[in-house]
């Protein structure tokens, strides 16, 4: 290789790969950055050389930035697929590895590889969003809806104010009236606007979901109008959540973290039906349905100053109040009984009953996050409890056992064995619950739980575990 100035080699090497390549100093300030990493994320090396790593992109901190944690813990972090908005709000989906350079035990920097995702970066993030938001293995792909799929059917409760208000709010779905939907953390908000969108004319136009306390305040109105470029330093012509969402329907999640100025930008695209980009003189027209919810009473917000009075009735042509599940107490047995059979379902065993002392349980108890929580724990009983045919009492997770009664605490089980029937019982429940994580294969379990392979076999017939 005499001859060759391996620098100026490797300098080209490095400009032209396609993998984005960028080194922080241990003060977590970039000294190098590609070409290939600069078309990645739509910066350019002069506005990030010199900068600190958290000033170069939007929303994060020491906690969520790899960069920053691989420098702090010293430790790499390899192929994260990571979703997040460089300084100019631009969205970025990377599969990226950050690995810490270390001289004499210190970290003196990290190197990270990036390679862009784009459309496959979506379309996995919002699969793993909504997988992981299910909590259970492959049979939910068929069980559980297609993302943005559900329909006024979904919905269960037998309250009959709900039910009533749900049937016209099925009708009204036709109509192309903005909507407010105010209900606690987990009543179903969620639900209840994707089945209006499904159930109107714009069904198959774009549902967009934005969670308004999501985004970094300086972001906002950038994210809401979209903007035109060099509207600010390094812009870039790209539009916004009302254009992205033209022609269907835009549910705007938690409206009250909305600062008040940006609610009025907000009312003033709902009554005249036009957006502006940041920094472009022309105006656009946009059709868009806007459903919104707000976790508070919308009286008690207006009082506050923290939702306009004028956007509440702007928004409340349909205004939707779902009640939490403690004051709809006959939805509390209902939907147990239904999550019983669907998670039963999905594990492929028979529906197994639910004792009395349970529900009696179920039934005082505050349900703070409302369906999603109950819909937790059926889900837990069902695993905990999936060779009997009772759900009882020691089937409840540890969080909501530790809040009982003490008398209710005891299993029923437990109220009457001895010293030698409670230990059998515990090595039958640790046997089961292996065979669970193990699906089912002896060698595994057997490998876990450090027993002989025929030992495992000999207790699971003699106690005819299936
Ligand atoms: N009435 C219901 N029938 C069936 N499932 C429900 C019902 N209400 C809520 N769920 C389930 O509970 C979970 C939470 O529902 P959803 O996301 O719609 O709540 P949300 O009100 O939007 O909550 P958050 O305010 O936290 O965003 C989901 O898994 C949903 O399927
Ligand atoms: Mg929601």
């Amino acid at each position: 290789m005499s001859g060759v100035d391996k620098e100026l080699l490797f300098q080209y090497i490095l400009d032209n790969i396609d993998i984005g390549i960028s080194i922080i100093n241990k003060d977590g300030k970039f000294i190098y950055y590609n070409k290939a990493m600069s078309e990645i994320e739509e910066l350019t090396e002069e506005e990030v050389i010199g900068q600190h790593v958290l000033d170069v992109y939007s929303g994060i901190d020491g906690e969520t930035s790899t960069l920053v944690r691989c420098l702090n813990t010293k430790k790499p972090i390899h192929n994260k697929m990571e979703r997040y908005l460089n300084k100019n709000g631009k969205e970025l989906y990377s599969t990226i590895t950050d690995i810490p350079i270390i001289e004499d035990n210190e970290v003196i920097g990290v190197i990270e590889f990036c390679k862009n995702m784009g459309e496959l970066g979506k379309v996995c993030r919002s699969f793993e969003k909504w997988y992981n938001s299910i909590e259970y293995p492959m049979e939910d792909l068929i069980l559980d809806k297609e993302i943005n799929s559900h329909t006024f059917n979904d919905f269960i409760t037998k309250n009959v104010q709900l039910r009533d208000m749900l049937n016209k709010l099925e009708k009204m779905s036709a109509y192309n009236y903005n909507v407010l939907i105010y209900g606690e953390t987990g009543t179903g908000k969620e639900i209840i606007a994707q089945s209006i969108h499904n159930g109107s004319k714009r069904w198959k136009k774009p549902f967009i979901a934005q969670n308004c306390a999501a985004i970094p305040e300086n972001l906002l109105e950038s994210i809401f109008f979209g903007t035109e470029k060099g509207s600010f330093t390094g812009a870039l012509c790209r539009s916004g959540l009302f254009e992205e969402a033209n022609g269907g329907t835009l549910l705007l999640d938690e409206l009250n973290s909305l600062p008040m100025y940006l609610q009025a930008k907000l009312l003033r695209v709902l009554q005249e039906g036009y957006i502006r980009r940041l920094g472009s003189s022309v105006e656009k027209r946009v059709d868009v349905r806007v459903i919104a919810t707000v976790n508070e009473k919308p009286e008690d917000l207006i009082k506050r100053n923290r939702l306009r009075e004028d956007l509440f009735y702007r928004l409340g042509p349909i205004y939707v109040n779902i009640p939490p599940l403690r004051e709809r107490k006959e939805d509390i047995e209902y939907l147990s009984k239904y999550f019983l059979r669907r998670e039963s379902k999905k594990l492929n065993i028979s529906t197994p009953g639910i004792s009395k002392e349970v529900i009696d349980f179920l039934m005082k108890h505050s349900w703070k996050g409302n369906v999603r929580e109950l819909k937790n724990v059926i889900k837990y009983m069902v695993l905990h409890g999936v060779n009997n045919e009772i759900i009882k009492i020691e089937h409840i997770p540890c969080y909501l056992r530790d809040q009982m009664p003490e008398e209710l605490k005891l299993s029923e089980n437990e109220k009457e064995l001895t010293y030698n029937e409670k230990v059998i019982q515990f090595e039958k429940d640790l046997i089961k619950n292996t065979l669970i994580k193990t699906n089912g294969n002896i060698s595994e379990a057997s490998r876990i739980l450090k027993i002989k392979r025929q030992t495992l076999q000999y207790k699971i017939k003699k106690w005819e575990i299936q």
